[in-house]
This record gives structure tokens, C-alpha cells and sequence, in this order.
């Protein structure tokens, strides 16, 4: 179901996020990024973006690398067919397969970092996904995590109402498919507080470096290691 609702959005998907975000993705994409690369440590990094749709991450992580003067390899997964198609053409330099983050397609012990920005929220079984980013993570490997989620106080209170009625609006007009962004603010009703998935990863191997709120308080970053 997932994958069908990204593949009938994926053409507008990004042009959907600069509209209704005002842009604020992109630099919320770049203060995560900025965030883990500052706790990487090695030379030339392998780092896999798990749902990592039209390559925006890899991008921003890429752009982010440079300024270090650090070369990387990239990697990116998605379920979804045509996000991939459009990554593609955005990040040629990395190296993009199909596939389910509950099922990972690749070795063991494989990464330095991974990251899932905007993905987790959507995994069917988040468990058996934590357990393979676990599995493909290097000893001490980072895993960085860019998601929404509901906030209390006055800003959070306001983000949360204009992601119920304007972002499907604008979504439906522009895709034709407004239940693809009811989806959205549904999931994240749905969705374990940062601090509550934060215990989530604790008992799967990994411990909390940070966590920080992106403004208007409706997205978060958290950077952990793999312990
Ligand atoms: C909201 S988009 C985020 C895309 C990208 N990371 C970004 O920052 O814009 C969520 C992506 O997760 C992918 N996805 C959802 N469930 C997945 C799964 N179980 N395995 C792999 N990809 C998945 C979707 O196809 C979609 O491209």
C-alpha cells in the first residue's frame, strides 16, 4: 500500500515539499545531515540512505561531506519504484536499489551510516527495520533519524492543524491524490513521541547521541550509535 502511494506521487513529491513546507524540508534535511557527519570519524565513509526516495538525503549529505573535503560512497533503498526512478537522475553518483527496509539488501557490518529521513514512520513492521539497520550498521556505525511528530505548545498545536487541512489540500490539487497526505498526518498521529522511540532503539543496540527539534517543532533529528 506504501509503495503504490509513493509511486502516484513520486513526480510531484518534491515540488509538494518545497510548497508546503516553504521550503523548511531542505534545511531541516541539512541541519540533520550536519548533525551526524559531525560525530563521523573515518575516512571515507559508507553511508545508506533506507528510504531515501527522490535522493534528497544523499544529496544533502553529499554537499555536506564536500565542504569536509570527505569523500563517501552512497547508497540508497526505497520500496517505491518510481521515487527511485527520479533519485536516479538527482544523485547518479550513488548507488540505488529497490527493496524493503525490513529486509535489507545488503551484508552485514556494511555501514558507517545510516539514515532514514521521513521513512520510518511509514515502515509496516518498525521493529523488524530497526533490527536490519542494526544488522548493516558497523560496530559503532551511526544511524541518523530525520522524522515528524506531533508537538504540544502553541507552534506545534498550529503545525499540526495546517498538516491536517492545508497540506492535503495543497497535495490533493497538485497529485491528485489527497488521501496519500492524510496518510501523512495520520501517521504521525500514530507516531511513538521522539523520547518513546528513542527507548525503542535503546533496546535494540543503539544509544541516543542527541536529539533536537526542527522549527516549527514538527520534525525532530536524533543521532545514535550502534552499541
Ligand atoms: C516521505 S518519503 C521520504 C523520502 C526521502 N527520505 C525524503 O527525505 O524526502 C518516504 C519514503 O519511504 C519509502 N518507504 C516506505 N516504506 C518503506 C519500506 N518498508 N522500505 C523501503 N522504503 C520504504 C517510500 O517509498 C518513500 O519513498
Amino acid at each position: 500500500m506504501v509503495r503504490e502511494l509513493f509511486n502516484s506521487i513520486a513526480e510531484r513529491y518534491d515540488l509538494v515539499n518545497r510548497l508546503t513546507t516553504l521550503g523548511l524540508d531542505r534545511r531541516w534535511r541539512k541541519k540533520a545531515c550536519e548533525m551526524a557527519l559531525g560525530h563521523l570519524t573515518v575516512e571515507r565513509p559508507k553511508i545508506l540512505d533506507v528510504a531515501c526516495g527522490t535522493g534528497d538525503m544523499i544529496m544533502c549529505m553529499k554537499k555536506g561531506l564536500e565542504k569536509r573535503n570527505t569523500a563517501a560512497e552512497f547508497y540508497g533503498l526505497d520500496c517505491s519504484e518510481k521515487m527511485l526512478e527520479i533519485a536516479r537522475e538527482k544523485v547518479p553518483f550513488a548507488e540505488l536499489k529497490a527493496g524493503n527496509a525490513e529486509e535489507i539488501p545488503f551484508p552485514s557490518e556494511s555501514f558507517d551510516l545510516v539514515s532514514v529521513a521521513f521513512g520510518l514512520r511509514n515502515f509496516s513492521d518498525r521493529e523488524r527495520s530497526i533490527k536490519e539497520i542494526h544488522r548493516v550498521l558497523k560496530d559503532n556505525g551511526l544511524l541518523l533519524i530525520l522524522e515528524f511528530s506531533r508537538n504540544e505548545g502553541f507552534l506545534g498545536k498550529l503545525a499540526w492543524a495546517y498538516t491536517k487541512t492545508v497540506v492535503p489540500f495543497i497535495g490533493g490539487l497538485l497529485t491528485g491524490n489527497r488521501e496519500a497526505y492524510n496518510h501523512l498526518w495520520r501517521s504521525i498521529g500514530a507516531f511513538p513521541s521522539p523520547e518513546e522511540l528513542s527507548e525503542e532503539f535503546q533496546e535494540f543496540g543503539f544509544e541516543r547521541l542527541l536529539l533536537r527539534w526542527c522549527f516549527p517543532r514538527i520534525a525532530f533529528v536524533m543521532v545514535l550509535r550502534k552499541v
